[in-house]
C-alpha cells in the first residue's frame, strides 16, 4: 500500500481530522495516513472508507486510534529553558502576591505531549520551593489530545532523546534508573505525583471545570499544525480559562501570530508573553506593558502655521505621545477632538485607525472607516492602506488582506511590516514558497536596518527587530499546514 495506485482518497477523513482536531495533514503524510487507515479498517473488519467514517462518527474510540496515529508529540526537558526560568522567577512570585494563603497557583501545560513539560515546570519549582511545598501551593496539569502520549507521560519513563538539555545534576536528583528500559529513567513519585495529566481536545469548549481559572498556561509547539482560524479558537479557549492576571506562554516562534487582540502582549525579563489583564483602567498601568517608543512617523503632518501656538501637528504629536506612553482612552479623545476640528488631516484619522486596529478589536469597523476616509483624502496614503491590511487580517479576510499589504509593497518596496504580514498569511494558505519569499525579504529589510520604516505612527508591537528577524528564519525554515 501507498503508492499512488492503491493509495485511498482520504479528503472526508482529512476534514473531520480538521474539523475535530485542528490538525492538518500535509500532502507528503498522504500514503502513511492511508496506509494506517488500511490498517485499522482490516484490524476492525470495516469494508470501505464509507463505512469506516460511520463508524468514526458513532465511535470515539475508533476515531482517538487515528488521532493518536496522527500526533506529533516531539518534546523534551526544559525546552525553552529561558521561559521556564521566568515563569519560576518572575510569574510565580508575582502572581504568589496576588493569593490569600492556602490558595494554589494553578498552571496549565496544554499539549504537554508526553509529559517532559509539566515535569520540566514541576522541577524547577521544586528547585526553587522543595518538592512538598510545592505540592501544598501549586496544581499542576498537563492536557493532549494523544491518549497514548498522555498514558506515556503518567508513566514517567523517559529514553535519551527526553534528556538532550538536560543538566545532569536535576537527573540524579528527581530521576532513577527504569530497569523496565535499557538506559532509560523514571521521574520520582514526588514529581510524578505533583501532575494531574488527562486527555483533552483544546478545541472542544467549554473546558471541565478542573481545567479552568489557570493562573499560567504554557501552550508551546502545538500551533504550529494549525491554520489560523484554529489558532485564534484555541487561543481564545485558553484565554478564556486564565484568571485575570493570568499568563500565556506559547514558545518565542508562535507569541507574534497569536496577537489576536484577545489578551495582551506583555514583556517580562525580555521575554514575550501574554496576559489577562485585569480591567480597562489598570491595562494601562499594568507593569511591564509594552509600547514600542514612538517611531518617526510616516507620513510626516504639515508643518504648524507660523502664528498658531497649538497647531494640528502639536496636537497629533501630543496624541501620539500619549497613546505610547500613558493612555489609549485619553489619546483617543484628543483625537476625537482635533479631527472635529481638522476634519482633512489625514494622520489624526490615522493614528485613530492604528489604535483602534491595534488596542480594540471590537471597534475595528470603525478604524476601517477611518481609513477609508483618509484614502477618499489621498489615495495613495500608504499608512491607510498598511491599516486596511491590518483590519482585514484580524477579520481573518485573507483575499482582502493581501490585496491591501500588496498595494503598501507596491508602493513602498521596503515595508518590511507589509511583507512581513504577507508572509504570515501566505503561510496560514499553504502557500509555503510565496511566505518563504516574503519572510525572506522581511528578514532581509530588517537586517539592513529597516526597522523604521514599518509606515505606522503608531506600533505596539512587542517584539524586538531581533526577534522578529529570528521568527522570518525559524519560519523560512519550516513548512506550516
Ligand atoms: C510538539 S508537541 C508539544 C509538546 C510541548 N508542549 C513542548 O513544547 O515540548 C504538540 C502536542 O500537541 C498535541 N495536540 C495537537 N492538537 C491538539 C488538540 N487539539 N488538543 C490537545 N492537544 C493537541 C499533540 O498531541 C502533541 O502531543
Amino acid at each position: 500500500m501507498g503508492d499512488s495506485e492503491t493509495m485511498m482518497d482520504t479528503s472526508s477523513l482529512e476534514t473531520l481530522l480538521v474539523d475535530k482536531t485542528g490538525l492538518r495533514i500535509k500532502p507528503e503524510m498522504r500514503p502513511r495516513l492511508s496506509d494506517h487507515v488500511d490498517k485499522l479498517m482490516r484490524r476492525r473488519a470495516v469494508k470501505d472508507l464509507n463505512a469506516y467514517m460511520r463508524l468514526l462518527g458513532r465511535d470515539p474510540n475508533a476515531l482517538q486510534e487515528v488521532i493518536d496515529y496522527l500526533t506529533v508529540n516531539e518534546t523534551y526537558f526544559f525546552r525553552e529553558p529561558a521561559q521556564i526560568g521566568v515563569f519560576v522567577q518572575t510569574l510565580v512570585p508575582e502572581i504568589m502576591r496576588r493569593k490569600s494563603s492556602g490558595e494554589k497557583v494553578r498552571v496549565l501545560s496544554a499539549g504537554c505531549a508526553t509529559g517532559e513539560e509539566p515535569y520540566s515546570l514541576a522541577i524547577a519549582l521544586a528547585e526553587q520551593y522543595k518538592a512538598t511545598r510545592v505540592r501544598d501551593r501549586f496544581h499542576l496539569a498537563g492536557v493532549d489530545i494523544d491518549r497514548m502520549a498522555i498514558e506515556k507521560a503518567r508513566k514517567g519513563i523517559y529514553g535519551q532523546g527526553s534528556f538532550r538539555r538536560f543538566d545532569s545534576g536535576l537527573l540524579s536528583r528527581y530521576f532513577d534508573p527504569c530497569r523496565d528500559r535499557v538506559g532509560g529513567r523514571i521521574i520520582r513519585p514526588e514529581i510524578r505525583r505533583l501532575i494531574d495529566f488527562r486527555r483533552g481536545n483544546l478545541l472542544e469548549a467549554p473546558y471541565p471545570d478542573d481545567l479552568k481559572d489557570m493562573d499560567v498556561v504554557f501552550y508551546r509547539n502545538v500551533s504550529i499544525y494549525f491554520d489560523a482560524v484554529v489558532r485564534k479558537r484555541i487561543f481564545r479557549n485558553l484565554s478564556k480559562v486564565l484568571l485575570p492576571g493570568g499568563f500565556l506562554i506559547l514558545s518565542a516562534t508562535e507569541t507574534l501570530s497569536h496577537d489576536f487582540h484577545l489578551l495582551d502582549l506583555v514583556e517580562r525579563d525580555g521575554l514575550f508573553l501574554y496576559v489577562k489583564t485585569r480591567s480597562e483602567g489598570s491595562r494601562e498601568a499594568a507593569a511591564g506593558r509594552i509600547f514600542s517608543p514612538p517611531p518617526p512617523i510616516a507620513p510626516k503632518p504639515p508643518a504648524a502655521p507660523p502664528d498658531s501656538p497649538r497647531s494640528n501637528a502639536d496636537r497629533y504629536a501630543e496624541a501620539l505621545e500619549t497613546a505610547a506612553t500613558r493612555s489609549r482612552g485619553d489619546a483617543l479623545k484628543r483625537l476625537d477632538s482635533l479631527i472635529a476640528d481638522a476634519p482633512d488631516f489625514i494622520p489624526a484619522k490615522t493614528l485613530k485607525a492604528a489604535i483602534l486596529a491595534y488596542r480594540d478589536a471590537a471597534r475595528i469597523d470603525e478604524a476601517e472607516t477611518l481609513c477609508e476616509a483618509a484614502l477618499a483624502l489621498d489615495p495613495w496614503c500608504v499608512e491607510a492602506q498598511l491599516l486596511m491590511g491590518i483590519v482585514a487580517k484580524i477579520r481573518d479576510d485573507r483575499p482582502e488582506a493581501i490585496k491591501r499589504f500588496k498595494a503598501v509593497v507596491y508602493n513602498r518596496t521596503d515595508n518590511w511590516l507589509a511583507h512581513f504580514y504577507l508572509a504570515g498569511i501566505y503561510q496560514a494558505e499553504g502557500q509555503n514558497d510565496r511566505a518563504r519569499r516574503e519572510y525572506g525579504i522581511a528578514a532581509r529589510l530588517l537586517e539592513k536596518g529597516r526597522f523604521p520604516d514599518h509606515g505606522l505612527a503608531f506600533f505596539p508591537l512587542a517584539f524586538s527587530e531581533e526577534q522578529i528577524i529570528y521568527s522570518c528564519r525559524e519560519n523560512i525554515k519550516r513548512d506550516v499546514r
